[in-house]
């Protein structure tokens, strides 16, 4: 290397189509996570998981062939074989069913959220990393699980918080099922409540498996024209296992699309404090009593941080403030002695008289 080379600084740039998630970013991802999480519980789903590699030709069959001529990151490892980095989790799940199927209890509902790898141009709503809320059902034939996966996507979009004229879900019958199965399902789902949704013969998905009715959600808006969430019935994919038939039927809903729209229609949650309270110790020699004090009021359930820059109080009460912080505490010699401290509210301004036992209670009411 010669020595201008060496000089070179390295980017800090993430790889392209990929994001680094630092905390604010991170605090949107877990609490999209959140609500993906509790809404598919509450219609009974449990979570399952995978590796991020497989072998490339669990794609082969029945993935589309865009995604797999095209978008797929593959490399041949150490051992000669041809191994993927995930750019969907319907052959993954599919295969884990196929593998258990005699001591599985069917039916099987189940989600995750994977990260998928696609070799996509990087754009609005589109990237090449992304996570993406996975929800099928195993076992069922019936109608009433297809409607199950729209009523799923559609609590999901609720639980958001858009409204019924913000999205809208497409419906289309698929190779396999008829126009009367499709205004069938309109007609439940508008039963059940869900009058946003409408037969449209453009839905074309990309991957070869599905057999039977499919659907996608799309924001109503101008800002975020891509599908939100895709989906439909694939009977036959477990075949490739050359397993005995397992209807199924599900979807997948990515967080970057819905990322883009919680933040058009303002429905963000506030970024949560790093912590409820600040210890501010007023020099060296306090430090190590606010650290035991901090330690019993963690126990207790609030979560706490100690101070460590030796700078002044008024430095250490900006930094928590601007930090959102709401509490904060000074320590001086007279609270090591007494034991008792002033908890300082931020935001109003009221002080409350606290004790190792009390702050807790004080902090959380
Ligand atoms: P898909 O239509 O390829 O279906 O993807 C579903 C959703 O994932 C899309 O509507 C979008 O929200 C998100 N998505 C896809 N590609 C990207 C990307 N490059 N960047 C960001 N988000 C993306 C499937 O993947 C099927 N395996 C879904 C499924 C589950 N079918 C049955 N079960």
């Amino acid at each position: 290397m010669s020595d201008k080379e060496s000089k070179q600084k390295l980017s800090t740039e993430p790889y392209k189509g990929v994001r680094d998630f630092y905390p604010d970013d991170m605090a949107v991802e877990n609490y999209i996570f959140s609500v993906w999480r509790k809404t598919a519980e509450s219609f009974g789903y449990q979570e399952y998981g995978a590796s991020v590699l497989e072998p490339t030709e669990l794609y082969k069959a029945k993935s589309g062939q865009e995604i797999i001529n095209e978008q797929t990151y593959s490399f041949t490892d150490r051992g000669e074989r041809d191994v993927t980095l995930r750019p969907e989790m319907t052959p993954t799940v599919a295969r884990m069913i196929a593998a258990k199927r005699k001591e599985l209890r069917f039916p099987i509902r189940w989600y995750s959220i994977p990260n998928l790898f696609r070799y996509e141009k990087p754009q609005r709503g589109r990237l090449r990393e992304f996570y993406q809320f996975n929800a099928d059902i195993f076992g069922l034939d019936r109608m009433q699980a297809d409607m199950e996966m729209v009523m799923l996507a559609y609590q999901i979009m609720k639980s958001f918080g858009l409204n019924d004229k913000q999205f809208e879900i497409r419906i289309n019958v698929g190779v396999n099922a008829t126009k009367q199965d499709a205004e069938t399902l309109m007609k439940k789902l508008a039963a059940v409540g869900i009058k946003n949704a409408r037969f449209d013969e453009e839905i074309v998905r990309g991957m070869e498996y599905y057999t039977g009715i499919t659907f996608e959600m799309y924001d109503t808006g101008k800002d975020n024209p891509r599908a939100l969430f895709g989906g439909g019935r694939y009977d036959n994919l477990l075949d490739i296992f050359g397993e005995e038939k397992v209807p199924a039927t599900g979807f997948g809903m990515g967080d970057v699309g819905i990322k883009n729209v919680l933040e058009t229609y303002n429905l963000l949650p506030q970024i949560p404090a790093p912590a409820d309270l600040y210890l501010c110790p007023m020099s060296e020699k306090e430090i190590e009593y606010a650290e035991k004090l901090a330690q019993n009021i963690r126990d207790a359930g609030a979560r706490v941080i100690v101070d460590y820059s030796g700078k002044k109080v008024g430095e250490q009460i900006k930094y928590a403030d601007k930090s959102r912080i709401p509490f904060v505490a000074v320590i001086g010699e007279n609270e090591t002695k007494t034991g008792t401290f002033k908890i300082k509210n931020l935001s109003s301004g009221t002080e409350t008289e606290a004790t190792a036992k009390t702050a807790a209670s004080v902090i959380l009411q």
